[in-house]
């Protein structure tokens, strides 16, 4: 198959191009991050409607994955303006292209569309209720993509792993800074299902050539807490727990409110599949053996 992957400068951008890349055509769109990447890669503002019909028209794709987002959740709090642009309204247009070319399209969404009050996990079933301006245009890029098209797969993820920068996932925070023997605080009061990157991207592929579509959780399989996480890091690595502080993340001075329960329920996608969603603990050992091997240099290595 031929796949488009719209973000693929971003974590999970980048990660499924490389997954994808080993039984499949990968063409990467970025914005001019990526220099040698072991895929095609054309940069394109995917924010000017004609380039982005065109790129659809001239390298039909038989998917389109979109991974570009502005997913920070304090600078869409800070340019509401663009989270819209990003988060809303390219992932409905994107949506529209590919209904129109019979392109399969799939859109990634965030566990982070509830508010966390629910006591127990979220299912597909369950109403959101978007605490920020980060949630809220994701939950409305997801209702402008069902519109546009039915048949699209929308895909609530949550994910850590190796990134193009070193920051950029929760899981290379804590490596990074307990690495450089940094003190960082681990929050006791948020939860939610983290899943190995790498082990996202592998699903979405699944998913698309099961057939599968409209709305799925894919997170981790066991909820955990963001301090807890921080330890289990640590312990794989063999650096440093002490140096993460137990902290409630309403202490976090961080501007945009964030869930205290993003735990949701895996049941749908591992019924779906046929099979059980990777443990949290196999996905972490992944994520340490790909740093022994190398793996972070590699993909660093691609970009300028
Ligand atoms: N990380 C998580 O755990 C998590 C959790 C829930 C949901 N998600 C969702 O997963 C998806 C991927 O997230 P991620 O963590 O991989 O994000 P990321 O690392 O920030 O990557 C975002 C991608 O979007 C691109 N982008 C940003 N602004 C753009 C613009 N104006 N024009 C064109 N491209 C632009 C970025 O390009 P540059 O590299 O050039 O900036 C990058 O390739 C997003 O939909 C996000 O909402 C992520």
């Amino acid at each position: 198959m031929k796949l488009l992957i719209t973000g693929a400068s971003g974590l999970l951008g980048i990660n499924l191009a490389m997954e994808a890349l080993r039984e499949h055509e990968v063409i990467g769109v970025h914005r001019g991050k990526l220099k040698s990447a072991p895929f095609q890669v054309l940069n394109v503002d995917i924010l000017k409607r004609t380039e982005l019909h065109s790129i659809l028209d001239k390298t039909q794709p038989d998917w389109l994955i979109n991974c570009a987002a502005l997913a920070n959740l304090e600078e869409c709090e800070k340019d509401p303006f663009q989270a819209r642009r990003l988060n809303t309204e390219l992932p409905g247009e994107l949506a529209l292209a590919c209904e129109k070319r019979d392109i399969r399209f799939v859109h990634i969404s965030t566990d982070a569309v509830f508010d966390g009050t629910k006591v127990g996990m979220y299912t597909e079933e369950d109403e959101p209720s978007p605490p920020g301006i980060y949630s809220q245009t994701k939950l409305d890029g997801e209702r402008a993509v069902r519109q546009a098209n039915p048949q699209a797969i929308i895909a609530r993820v949550n994910f850590y792993g190796w990134s193009l920068g070193e920051r950029r996932s929760l899981g290379e925070f804590f490596v990074t800074n307990l690495n450089e023997g940094k003190n960082v605080n681990g929050f006791t009061d948020v939860v939610f299902c983290p899943m190995l990157v790498n082990n996202t991207a592998r699903l979405l592929l699944e998913m698309l050539q099961k057939d599968l579509s409209g709305l799925y959780n894919v997170v981790g399989a066991q909820p955990i807490s963001k301090y807890r996480f921080g330890v289990e890091i640590a312990r794989t690595f063999g650096l440093r727990e002490d140096l993460i502080s137990p902290r409630s993340v309403e202490s976090s001075g961080l501007t945009a409110k964030r869930s205290h329960n993003l735990w949701l329920s895996i049941h749908k996608l591992s019924t779906d599949l046929g099979h059980e969603i990777p443990w949290f603990s196999t996905g972490l050992a992944e994520f340490y053996t790909q740093f022994q091997q190398g793996y972070p240099q590699k993909i660093r290595s691609y970009q300028h």
